[in-house]
């Protein structure tokens, strides 16, 4: 352990920047060994600062190498400044000046991939959040923002593309022959925002005429071996574009749009100004290499970071805490797109799903945090689900309880109001508010408090006066630091059904309908409903309407009722959800109890009814099918037990396979459609049922299943069916998993993100020597422990392991603190996201449990970076 620990910054300490930054002027001497960076920073007092005597204090890095410091013309003198730790201070400085700083800093030594560094033959940057600093001194900070001009100098041969924000504005030679190159963007922005990318990469072309008729370069840049696959997100950035002018009324401002695709990335992808740079595995795209969820997942986040150039660059945020203001909002409007551009009701079942497995643990675990954080000690350990998926589904309900017209005035008065500035949560609730006229005092709660509420509903009908009242309670339990809460403003979108499944309009506060918005905003509540004609069965919550979790004694009668009769198609995936989650939660107790398993008839009779139902969109009778994972078993459980879990989950899915066998069979073959790959809804639709189907039908182990699969995997035309039938053999433990497995790799050995997917499934192999086969993995030749995407497959693979990483004598634990302490120091980021699993400690039985807390203590005997360091540190208070 280190003598002095790093220590949090909080909200409450918020300042104005003392100094401002008006112009900055970057010249990068590229070389690997050693960058020479020049800054010309034109920097005045801030007026609105009450610090005017302070100090100028920079932002720097350990990492960075201060050669010479001038103001003005006027070289500083040694005494005139100091660099403490990663700090360079200049006692006093005229009110407006010029700041010229020369640096040095190491590319090719950069493996935590922040700040400028090497991937493959290319230069890149990554300066979000805190990354800026690791190039030069600065105000490295959000609402400091800057005109940026920068002069790229690189030997040509070797980087014959070199490229920043902006646009290109100049291009000539040095003295020594060496290019220069200057980009310059008219927009002010933070210094987060900024990037250089230099390298011999080849480029897709496209334009896009703009609604107001300008016409826009699209540039997508690649290594050239996989400019082969940039055509579906060249594709998707135009679609992005023309929706957010339709939506939004946001047009593109700059000439010049690019993307750059990069392998080593430690995030998915980045939205710096007129310049995104992807992680590789996030932009590129091909039938043959890329399964339908990762095409839709290329869509989503190309227009996540396109949708950032108005919700994030233009108007930006104030400081770290309010991050959730552009990335709540954008992941907002990427899941609008996603929504309409295939299906709603499907797209929204993904999002709950993984919205309640992940984000519900988040949450519910030692690191949970308000979608507004008050504090942090490391703030790249803030770009979490909670920020991230909690944080749009705020801005949902707000736009459930605005209405579409009435949110997109608020957004109008939000964008129009804040262009160019750098603003709060708190401004945007603001704008919504001001546009609507509706009242977002008691709302505003959701930014700052934790944990996610649970809602308990009970109800009682009346046949002589036809009333039907609901009594709702809400109650947030304590979350690390907020031990006592308050009551939240929770829209509870609704209907009622009648015992036939038909709609029943009601009366509520004199308003006669079949669906209704209820405001619960006190901690019990009773909803009464007039001319209701016969006693409902209440459809709740509807399209998941608020976070929270939603707790009514459903009947199986009701569940079955709702699942196939609801208006409201999320509802029915939610119905069917609750009684595949009542059936395993059974079986999981008998499992821990060591008692034989048995399943009761009724989801096996719901599934049937699917099965047999021809007019249902197959896209969610798969997802109805997929049986709720063990990752969001374990979120239900308390305590949990992984073993049990798995066992059950195995149980119940062979005996349905066994009972609906020839359904499966059937559906099988008739969604097994010859077609030119496409990825439509339509298409996708087809292929997950059929897959889904034939991941039950060889659950049977008869020869027919089998040699479907095998032959599906030996003549599939596309990613999707080739390694669906792969996983399937996986999972399913067949005996020719292995031997798949191997002519996998052979075949795909030559395509990096493929080999990725085959690194995650073997790591996830269930056998008895589980570990010793991940070990060998990462001895493998296709790993690489500098590259993000591999240690993820391979130890994200492995963390669905139940057998390998929960084996009962903790070695799986300790390997994966191994790997955390490798990294802690190479790169902190991916290092403290490798933590996630071991922050559950608590929730496991308790030998698990004692077994997790060990590694954790064991790891915090290191000498950690920040960012392990606060995780582990929370983890274990
Ligand atoms: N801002 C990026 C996004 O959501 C995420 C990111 C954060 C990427 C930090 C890199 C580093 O869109
Ligand atoms: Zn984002």
């Amino acid at each position: 352990m280190k003598e002095s620990q790093p220590s949090a910054i909080y909200l409450k300490d918020y300042q104005v920047p003392p100094y401002l930054i008006d112009k900055t002027e970057l010249t990068f001497d590229l070389d690997e060994a050693t960058t020479v960076v020049t800054s010309r920073l034109h920097m005045r007092r801030n007026p609105e600062s009450t610090q005017q005597n302070a100090p100028l204090v920079l932002d720097g890095g350990e990492d960075v190498k201060l050669i010479g410091v001038a103001v003005g013309d006027c070289a500083l003198p040694a005494e005139a400044y100091r660099v403490n730790e990663d700090k360079l201070v200049i006692d006093s400085t005229p009110d407006a000046f010029v700041l010229t700083c020369e640096t040095l800093i190491e590319p090719q030594n950069n493996t935590s991939l922040e700040g400028l560094y090497r991937s493959s033959s290319m230069f890149c940057t990554q300066c979000e959040a805190e990354g800026f600093r690791h190039i030069t001194y600065y105000l490295d900070r959000p609402d400091v923002m800057s005109v940026f001009t920068t002069t790229i100098i690189a030997d040509e041969t070797r980087y014959p593309v070199m490229l920043s924000n902006g646009n290109e504005v100049e291009r000539g030679k040095t003295e020594e022959g060496k290019t220069v190159v200057v980009w310059h963007d008219p927009f002010p922005k933070p210094a987060y925002l900024f990037a250089l990318v230099a390298g011999d990469l080849a480029v897709k072309e496209d334009v896009f005429l703009t609604q107001s008729q300008r016409e826009v370069a699209l540039k997508i840049f690649t290594e050239s071996h996989n400019i082969d696959k940039v055509d579906y997100a060249m594709e998707a950035l135009k679609r992005s574009m023309r929706w957010d002018e339709e939506t939004y009324g946001r047009e593109y401002d700059l000439d010049i749009f690019m993307i750059v695709a990069v392998d080593d990335f430690n995030m998915g992808a980045m939205e710096n100004k007129g310049l995104n740079i992807f992680n590789s595995s996030c932009l590129l795209a091909s039938p043959k290499t890329t399964t339908d969820d990762n095409f839709l997942r290329v869509e989503a986040i190309v227009a996540h970071e396109y949708f950032h150039n108005w919700s994030g660059n233009r108007v930006t945020c104030r400081d770290w805490f309010q991050l959730s203001l552009k990335e709540g909002f954008t992941v907002f409007r990427d899941q609008s797109f996603s929504a309409d551009m295939h299906s709603d009701t499907v797209k929204r079942v993904e999002d709950v799903s993984f919205l309640k497995t992940a984000q519900f643990a988040e949450d519910a675990g030692p690191m949970a945090h308000p979608v507004r954080p008050a504090s942090f000690i490391e703030i790249s350990n803030f770009y979490t689900l909670t920020v991230y998926e909690k944080g749009s589904e705020i801005v949902r309900m707000i736009h459930t309880l605005l209405g579409e017209e009435k949110f997109r005035a608020g957004s109008d008065l939000y964008f129009e109001r804040h262009d160019g500035q750098a603003v709060t949560c708190d401004d945007f609730v603001a704008a919504m508010e001001d546009a609507s006229s509706i009242d977002l005092t008691q709302f505003r709660d959701w930014y700052s408090q934790a944990g996610t509420p649970i809602v308990t509903v009970t109800d009682s009908y009346d046949e002589s006066t036809k009333t039907y009242q609901l009594t709702m309670t809400q109650e947030t339990l304590p979350t690390p630091g907020q031990d006592s809460k308050v009551a939240l403003h929770i829209p509870v979108r609704m209907g009622l059904l009648s015992q036939e499944g038909d709609l029943l309009p009601s009366s509520l506060d004199g308003t006669v309908s079949d669906e209704h918005v209820l405001h619960l905003t006190d901690f019990e509540q009773t909803m009464t409903f007039e001319n209701v004609s016969s006693r409902p069965v209440p459809s709740l919550l509807r399209g998941f309407s608020a976070p929270v979790k939603l707790r009514y004694e459903y009947s199986a009668q009701d569940l079955l009722l709702l699942m196939s009769s609801d208006a409201d198609g999320f509802n029915r995936w939610s119905a069917a959800q609750q009684l595949a989650v009542n059936e395993l939660t059974q079986l999981i107790n008998q499992a821990i109890q060591g008692q034989a398993l048995s399943v009761d008839s009724t989801l096996v009779d719901g599934f049937r009814a699917l099965l047999n139902d021809g007019s249902l969109d197959p896209a969610m009778v798969a997802l109805i099918l997929a049986l709720p994972s063990q990752a969001y078993l374990s979120e239900l459980a308390n305590p949990i037990y992984p073993a049990a879990i798995k066992q059950a989950r195995q149980h119940l899915k062979k005996q349905l396979a066994n009972t609906l066998s020839e359904e499966f069979e059937r559906t099988y073959h008739e969604h097994n459609m010859a077609v030119d790959y496409q990825a439509t809804a339509e298409q996708i639709a087809h292929r997950s049922l059929k897959n889904t189907a034939l991941s039950y039908w060889v659950e049977t182990g008869t020869e027919a299943a089998i040699a479907a699969l095998t032959k599906q995997y030996e003549t599939a035309d596309n990613m999707t069916d080739q390694f669906s039938a792969l996983s399937i053999a996986v999972h399913g433990q067949l005996s020719n998993a292995g031997d798949l497995l191997a002519s996998f790799y052979q075949q795909w050995q030559n395509e990096p993100l493929v080999v990725n997917k085959w690194l995650a499934l073997s790591a996830g192999q269930e056998q008895d020597n589980a570990l010793q086969h991940v070990q060998s993995l990462m001895a493998h030749p296709a790993f690489d422990l500098k590259n993000p995407n591999k240690v993820r497959s391979v130890l994200g693979g492995f963390g669905q392991n139940v057998s390998g990483f929960h084996n009962a004598d903790g070695s799986g634990y300790r390997f994966l603190a191994d790997q955390i302490i490798l990294l802690n120091k190479r790169n902190p980021q991916i290092a403290s996201r490798l933590c996630t699993p071991l922050t559950r400690w608590k929730k496991l039985e308790p030998t698990l449990s004692a077994l997790m807390k060990a590694e954790l203590e064991r790891i915090l005997a290191e000498d950690l970076s920040k960012d392990v360091y606060e995780v582990i540190t929370k983890s274990l208070n």
